[in-house]
């Protein structure tokens, strides 16, 4: 299967996670993208959705699903939060934030009662730390936070010419080599400046959905 087979196929095997009756929280990117087309189909059996990105809201608008900001929500949680990753640990650790939503991804997921990931095979890795680790950051903040990156072993490169939805800016880490990624999301969030960390760790996946030639392999580290 090509990847982006396989992102097809486990944007329909998330379909199952939905719940009737209930807002959706529904994450940016390549694959969250065919989950929303899916999500179309069964759009009758939902409130609506959240949307973890404008780009995100705009897709689902235009395939007729209704968007709802967070803080108009009656309801505390959102059952599940559906979301691609770009890389993924057996335990449910993610990096995030390649496409720039990192902040509202990070917020919807934190109201979600189930993360459920979705990816092809190429998103497990045994350690995080390849893919450069997005760290949004204000403005003003950018040299300090990325002198401070460095102490902790990466290189900041700016990703020039890119404004964050909230206006801020995002330091792209590389060189990293992840192994305790609990402690590190919590030491990168506590520098001055910083708004989000591409780390999802302490609320990381509880069901990941990979793709594969063999068909859609389901890992749960949330149990
Ligand atoms: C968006 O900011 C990211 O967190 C995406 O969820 C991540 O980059 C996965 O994107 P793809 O599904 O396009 O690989």
């Amino acid at each position: 299967m090509s990847r982006n087979e396989q992102k097809a196929a486990v944007a329909h095997a998330a379909i199952r996670y939905v719940e009737d009756d209930a807002w959706i929280g529904v994450g940016t990117g390549s694959t969250a993208d065919l989950f929303i087309d899916e999500l179309a189909k069964i759009k009758g059996r939902i409130r609506g959705a959240v949307a973890s990105s404008v780009r995100t809201a705009e897709r689902l608008k235009a395939h007729g699903i209704v968007v709802e900001e967070l803080n108009n929500l009656v309801e505390r949680d959102l059952p599940v939060y559906v979301d691609g990753a770009d890389e993924v640990t057996e335990h449910g650790a993610m990096i995030k934030g390649g496409g720039g939503a990192l902040t509202r991804e990070k917020i919807v997921a934190a109201v979600a009662r189930r993360f459920v990931c979705i990816g092809d095979a190429s998103k497990l890795v045994p350690v995080l730390g390849k893919f450069p680790l997005p760290v949004e950051v204000i403005p003003v903040a950018r040299s300090y936070v990325a002198r401070q990156l460095v102490l902790l072993g990466g290189q900041p490169a700016w990703r020039m010419g890119h404004t964050t939805e909230h206006g801020n800016w995002i330091l792209d880490v590389s060189g990293l080599t992840i192994l305790d990624p609990v402690a590190l999301e919590a030491k990168i969030r506590a520098l001055a400046g910083v708004v989000t960390v591409g780390l999802f760790a302490q609320r990381g996946a509880d069901v990941i959905l990979l793709g594969g030639d063999a068909g859609v392999r389901t890992l749960t580290p949330g149990r």
